[in-house]
């Protein structure tokens, strides 16, 4: 077992892990941040995606010992202070169907347009290559995200 200290969503958690505990298991169990899901054991499908220390990663992919002194961020933490932009725009472009990759889309969302602002059709693709959607044909998924660019584009000071 190994203590680990991180944050996740601006608030400190320190637990004993196993050394093989995956960081979505730790996030869900221990954190009780079911919004992270999984949905698949080949690190194949992104439902799992959070962001760690400002990137979005698969959460599945990641050892909850290597997250000791991480800062994370998962879909509960863009909802603290009413809906994130980017969680708007899913809702106004259709972008959710039965819902379970959108929290993986929209962290993945939320790590590329931390980096480009104004992000292509084809970067926006590129940014959700790992994350798999089996309902909506991902069309109004990168409409969502264009979307989201301009109106976090509009708020900023
Ligand atoms: S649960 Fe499928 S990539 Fe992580
Ligand atoms: S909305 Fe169902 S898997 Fe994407």
């Amino acid at each position: 077992m190994h203590r680990i200290k991180l944050t996740i969503n601006g608030k400190a958690f320190e637990h004993e892990v196993d050394s093989r505990l995956l960081l979505v298991h730790y996030l869900r169990e221990k954190g009780r941040l079911t919004g992270t899901h999984v949905g698949c054991d080949t690190g194949n499908c992104g439902a799992c995606t959070v962001i760690f220390n400002g990137k979005a990663v698969k959460s599945c992919m990641i050892l909850a010992v290597q997250a000791n002194g991480a800062v994370i961020t998962t879909i509960e933490g863009m909802a603290e202070n009413g809906l994130h932009p980017i969680q708007e725009s899913f809702m106004d472009k259709f972008a959710v169907q039965c819902g379970y990759c959108t929290p993986g889309m929209i962290m993945s969302a939320y790590g590329l347009l931390a980096e480009n602002a104004d992000p292509s059709d084809k970067e926006i693709r590129e940014a959700i290559e790992g994350n798999l959607c089996m309902c909506t044909g991902y069309q109004q998924i990168i409409d969502a995200i264009g979307d989201a660019a301009k109106k976090l584009e509009r708020t900023k000071p």
